[in-house]
Order: structure tokens, then C-alpha cells, then sequence
């Protein structure tokens, strides 16, 4: 099994397709999907939000899923090379994608080093003394421990990425995906029957329910606009999708010819959202259950952010009694499971480009080397962000630079919501538009024919050159402007 990788296949490819599917699985479903998706369903329409995010699945985050994967292989390389490989104008948009990864994970990888902090704490409160809500404030405000986490965290992804595409990735993410899913099933059951649990999966499928609740004392009266769910699920698609920030493109560089592009598409778009619209059947009646147990109204229960995770639902567990610190176990290993799968995909899309640099430059490539030197970068801001506590240590940016409590906006709150604008807000939605505007216009669809038929039949050709063309460049010209105006408050939408 084990022979001396040859400098063309030292940057490894999965062994199977289901290998391969697994880990893309794992890299879209992430925080994103238990926090993200459940809130902003239940916020924006209920099942109005969930058609639209289906929409939205289907003609954009299955074409822009579909470009990443056949870019990737078809040049056999990572973004920032396969870009340039590909078109001489458009080489830089490699490098939007490198850079969206790299923000992204700066927090991410901050907030898989708290689920680490989550596991242990509840393992000891099996044996006595269930933690609360009050972990959470506690953890974020001791800085060592937080530096210590998320170091933590690091080596666990540098130790899967080092150990190769097959060795490292896929293994984990094989044994990893299936399970999450098991684990996921046992706290649905759990949720589920806890009384008042019914109210939870109102906020979430009744449209107009969660609305009428008020939020941090703001009272939201009108149901939001079309527009406004069409903004936010397009968004949270983009992003649960792990779409523009070299993921995707990376992974597909390493499938064989031989595998349905389009099928496996499909496949991981589908098993994204399923993943998402459970997590939230899990968390939030069980949030929303105990919650009215505490004799709290269901407008007082934090269900959104790093709350919701962190401290909402280790009150769940705490109310659990003896089975809580179980119950908190299975939980907060599956968050992690899921955290870690999603971090090893950016880390491996942002170090592939030394890997390939080193290959194209002819010299042997090192991949403990473009790892380790990805990892320590971005641990230095990584530190940052976990020294800073999401913004309750005052070092966010604002008070760095000596700016006004006026000049506060949303994006420079904390580190986090910084690096997160950088991300999130600018570069990946950028570089995907341009990505859809290079295919569809400079090189044209049909220039993919061969890729896209190699292992389908070609079917979905016709369909996917009418998305990438027409509807992802509008789509996510749009999205660059919500992000935009959601970031810096200024309410276009
Ligand atoms: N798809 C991931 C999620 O939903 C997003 C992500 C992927 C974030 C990889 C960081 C790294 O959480």
C-alpha cells in the first residue's frame, strides 16, 4: 500500500467516489448549518425561506458547486493554479478564492478550538457538576485558555491534512460523516420529545411565527420582504456550500476522471441542506423546550450566533440532570466532527498552492512543509481573534486603531466579525461571480463539455451553462451587494 508518492501524484486524490463524497459532504456541512441555517429559517418565512433556499440550491449552488469541482478537474490543480492554467486575465480570481479560505478559517478555527473546551466539559460533568451557560463567558474571557483551544484544534487539522488526501482527509471524513449523522439522530429523538418542543419547530416551519417574537428587545412586526429572504438565503447557501474559498476546486482536483460531476453535485448540495434543516429540528425545539421550562418566553431564548451553540444549549444539558453531561457528549463531538471537517477542506485549498507552486517550479513538493507553514500563518491571526473573545477582551480593531464607540459598525464589532468581512462579505461572493463570468463569457460552457462528460452522460450541460451564465452572475452580484449592506448596516435591502 504504502509507496513513494512520484512528484505527480504526491499531491494524493481519494481513493473512492464515496471517499470523495464524504469529504466534500463534510466540508459544506459545518457551524454553518447547525447555527446559521435553523435561525435564519425560522427569522426569514419559515418554509417561504426554505423553497427559496431550494431555488437558490438549484440553479446557482449546484452550477457554482459543479464549476468549482470541474475547474479543479480539469486542470489538476489547485485554484490559484488552476485559474492561471486556465485564463491569462482571470489569474488573480485563484487567488480571491485562497484569501476568502484563509479569513474564513482565522475564526473558524477559533471556534473549533470552544468545541474542543465543550467536549471535555461535559465529559467531567458526567461524573458531577454539569456546566452552564456561564462556560461560555468564562471560556471566551480567559485568554489562555482560549489560545490553548484553538492551538489545540490546529494540531488536530494539521495532523489529518499532513497525512494526505487518502491517508488523512477521507479517512477521517469516512468515519467521521456517518457518525455525525448517528449522533445527529439520537439528539433529534432527544429534542423531540421534550415537552413544549412543538414551539421550536414552529419558530422554524410556521411563516410569520418567529417574527412576531422579539428580538434583543426590538419588536419585529412585519414579515420580511421577498427580497430580503432571497439576500439572506442566498448568503447562508453560498456559504453552508463551502463555495469561493478553494474547497471545492482543491477537492475536485483530486476525484478521478472517471466520476459523474454532475451526480456528485447534486449529491452533496442535496445532503448539505438535509443536514442543515435537521440540525435545526435538533437544536432549536430542544433550545425553545427548555427554555419555556425555565419559564422564559420563547422571544427571551438566544437562538442565534455562537449563543445559541455555546451557551443556550449547555443549559439543555445542564436542565438534563444526570443523562445532560451524555447527551452534551454526543453533541458537542458531533459540532466538532463537523467543525474539523470543514476546516481540513480550506486548509488543504490554501496550502495546495505551494504544493503545486513547488511542482511547477519542477522541485519536489513538500507537503508537511505547505501544511505546517499554512497553519502557522494563520495562526497568528487566528490569535487575534481568540485573544480578543469575540470582542469582550477590548482588543477588536476599532479600539486598536483608538476609533469612536460611534464609529462601531457591525464589521468591526470583534475580530471575528472583521475577518469575517473580508470573507464572507467580499472576497468569496467576488470571486465566485467572476468564476461564473470567466466560464459562462471568456471561455464559455462549452469549453467544460468534455469535463463535465467525462463519467456523465452530459445531461445536465444544457442546464448548467444556462446557470453559469445567466443566473449565478446576477445571483451573486446581488449576494456581493447584501453582504456588503448587511455588514456596514446600511439596510439596501
Ligand atoms: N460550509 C461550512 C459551514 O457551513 C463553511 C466553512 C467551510 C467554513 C470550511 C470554514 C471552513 O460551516
Amino acid at each position: 500500500m504504502d509507496q513513494v508518492p512520484s512528484s505527480t501524484n504526491q499531491r494524493g486524490s481519494f481513493g473512492s467516489n464515496i471517499g470523495f463524497l464524504l469529504s466534500a459532504i463534510g466540508s459544506a456541512v459545518g457551524l454553518g448549518n447547525i447555527w446559521g441555517f435553523p435561525y435564519k429559517m425560522g427569522k426569514c418565512g419559515g418554509f417561504t425561506f426554505l423553497l427559496i433556499y431550494l431555488a437558490l440550491a438549484v440553479f446557482v449552488g449546484f452550477a457554482i458547486m459543479m464549476g468549482e469541482l470541474a475547474l479543479g478537474r480539469k486542470t489538476g490543480l489547485g485554484p490559484v493554479n488552476a485559474y492561471k492554467a486556465i485564463s491569462k486575465k482571470f489569474k488573480w480570481v485563484g487567488w480571491l478564492a485562497v484569501a476568502g479560505g484563509f479569513f474564513v478559517l482565522t475564526f473558524y478555527m477559533v471556534l473549533g478550538g470552544y468545541c474542543i473546551y465543550y467536549v471535555i466539559i461535559n465529559l467531567i460533568g458526567i461524573f458531577g457538576g454539569m456546566p452552564d451557560s456561564s462556560s461560555f463567558g468564562a471560556m471566551i474571557t480567559n485568554r489562555w485558555l482560549s489560545i490553548g483551544i484553538t492551538l489545540l484544534f490546529f494540531v488536530i487539522c494539521w495532523a489529518i491534512n499532513r497525512g494526505g488526501v487518502a491517508g488523512g482527509i477521507e479517512k477521517f471524513n469516512k468515519i467521521g460523516m456517518p457518525a455525525l449523522f448517528v449522533m445527529l439522530v439520537i439528539i433529534i429523538i432527544k429534542a423531540l420529545t421534550m415537552p413544549h418542543a412543538a414551539e421550536g419547530l414552529k419558530f422554524m416551519f410556521v411563516p410569520g411565527y418567529a417574527t412576531k417574537v422579539t428580538e434583543f428587545g426590538q419588536f419585529v412586526e412585519s414579515t420580511p420582504s421577498l427580497l430580503s429572504i432571497l439576500a439572506t438565503a442566498g448568503g447562508q447557501m453560498f456559504f453552508s456550500l463551502s463555495l469561493g474559498m478553494s474547497a471545492m476546486i482543491t477537492y475536485g482536483s483530486y476525484l478521478s476522471k472517471k466520476e459523474n460531476l454532475p451526480k456528485n453535485s447534486v449529491i452533496i448540495v442535496f445532503a448539505d441542506t438535509l443536514i442543515a434543516i435537521l440540525a435545526g429540528v435538533a437544536v432549536i425545539p430542544a433550545a425553545v423546550a427548555n427554555g419555556i421550562a425555565q419559564g422564559l418566553s420563547v422571544s427571551e431564548i438566544k437562538l442565534n450566533g455562537p449563543g445559541l451553540l455555546f451557551s443556550t444549549l449547555q443549559d439543555v444539558f445542564h436542565n438534563m440532570g444526570a443523562l445532560g453531561g451524555v447527551f452534551g457528549v454526543i453533541f458537542y463531538v458531533l459540532v466538532l466532527i463537523a467543525a474539523i471537517s470543514s476546516a481540513i477542506s480550506v486548509i488543504e485549498g490554501v496550502a495546495v498552492t505551494f504544493i503545486d507552486r513547488a511542482s511547477a517550479k519542477g522541485r519536489e513538493p513538500s507537503r508537511t512543509r505547505a501544511i505546517t507553514l499554512t497553519c502557522v500563518v494563520l495562526f497568528a491571526f487566528s490569535f487575534l481573534v481568540a485573544v480578543d473573545g469575540l470582542g469582550s477582551n477590548n482588543i477588536a480593531p476599532w479600539q486598536m486603531l483608538g476609533m469612536s464607540e460611534e464609529a462601531i459598525r457591525n464589521w468591526n464589532d470583534c475580530w471575528l466579525d472583521f475577518f469575517d468581512l473580508i470573507a464572507e462579505g467580499i472576497l468569496m461572493p467576488l470571486g465566485a461571480m467572476l468564476m461564473s463570468c470567466m466560464i459562462g463569457w471568456e471561455l464559455k460552457p462549452k469549453s467544460f463539455e468534455d469535463e463535465i462528460k467525462s463519467g456523465s452522460n452530459g445531461g445536465a450541460m444544457g442546464f448548467w451553462s444556462f446557470c453559469i451564465k445567466f443566473v449565478c452572475p446576477v445571483v451573486m452580484f446581488f449576494i456581493v451587494l447584501v453582504q456588503v449592506s448587511d455588514f456596514f448596516g446600511l439596510g439596501w435591502f
